[in-house]
């Protein structure tokens, strides 16, 4: 059975939202299999796989291939494709992005801030998760967010805005945990915090810094998992050496 938007607004109180990023069929597959809830196929693709060093050089085309082969691996977990920067400046551009990406795969989509978008493409039939705090694709200071009273009630302002406007979850990214837990207790759908604390309805990262596998920085709110860029460099590192050195392959990896 997949998880729907409305299993997702149910857990809020009962049980804690599990989220992480997939960008392929393999990975995915792993994260559907060990129960995780949410599959995002966010803009972060921009950085941890295609090497670029911003999330605004990731395209509709990019997010459509990846969001293809995520669905590919999953039976249950709720898919949800990032809307990449400039994809939803329009109403109409907005809509019509967002149906290609819910045709490539995806089961809803996530954009940053922008309420009267959100409303547009809830009105349009497509369930829409919402992304305040620190929001990458817009944002040049790269610090936490909401820490003096003014922005932390602009925040505020902005949750509620998103679920009036119909959202049906929301990402808090980067912000005070105290702010996290009031922006929790003061809207009635799930928050899910990333650098927001222990008390969000949920939480979400990105598996290339959880596994150890994009280590070119690492986020206070990180915490790593394993590290398999470290695993991955043992094991070339051998192959490399029994190549060199004729010890692959034998007899055993050969046809008679
Ligand atoms: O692009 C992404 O991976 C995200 C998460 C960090 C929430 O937006």
């Amino acid at each position: 059975m997949k998880i729907t938007v409305e299993k997702l607004k149910s857990m809020k109180g009962n049980e804690k939202i599990s989220m992480l990023t997939a960008y392929d069929y393999s990975s995915a597959k792993v994260e559907d299999e060990v129960g995780i809830d949410v599959v995002l196929i966010g803009d972060s693709l921009g950085m941890v796989i295609l090497g670029y060093d911003t999330t605004q050089k990731v395209t509709m085309q990019d997010i459509m291939r990846h969001t293809g082969a995520v669905s590919r691996g999953i039976k249950k977990a709720h898919i949800v494709a990032d809307m990449p920067y400039k994809s939803y400046d329009t109403e109409e551009d907005a809509i019509k992005n967002a149906k290609l990406l819910i045709e490539s795969g995806a089961d809803s989509v996530k954009n940053e801030k922008k309420p009267e978008i959100a409303k547009a493409l809830v009105q349009a039939g497509i369930d829409v998760m919402g992304h305040i705090g620190l929001t990458p694709q817009t944002i040049t200071d790269f610090k936490v967010q909401g820490k003096d009273q003014e922005t932390a009630d602009k925040i505020k302002e902005e949750a509620k805005a998103l679920e009036e406007a119909g959202c049906y979850a929301l990402i808090l990214e980067c912000v005070p945990r105290q702010l996290a837990k009031e922006i929790t207790e003061g809207i009635g759908i799930p928050t899910v915090g990333i650098g927001a604390g222990p008390d969000c309805d949920g939480q979400v990262l990105v598996v290339n810094d959880m596994l150890g596998l994009f280590t070119e920085f690492q986020p206070k709110f990180v915490k790593r998992y394993a590290n398999l860029s470290d695993e991955m460099k043992k094991a070339i590192k051998v192959y490399n050496k029994e190549i060199k050195e004729s010890k692959f392959p034998t007899d055993e990896q050969s046809f008679h």
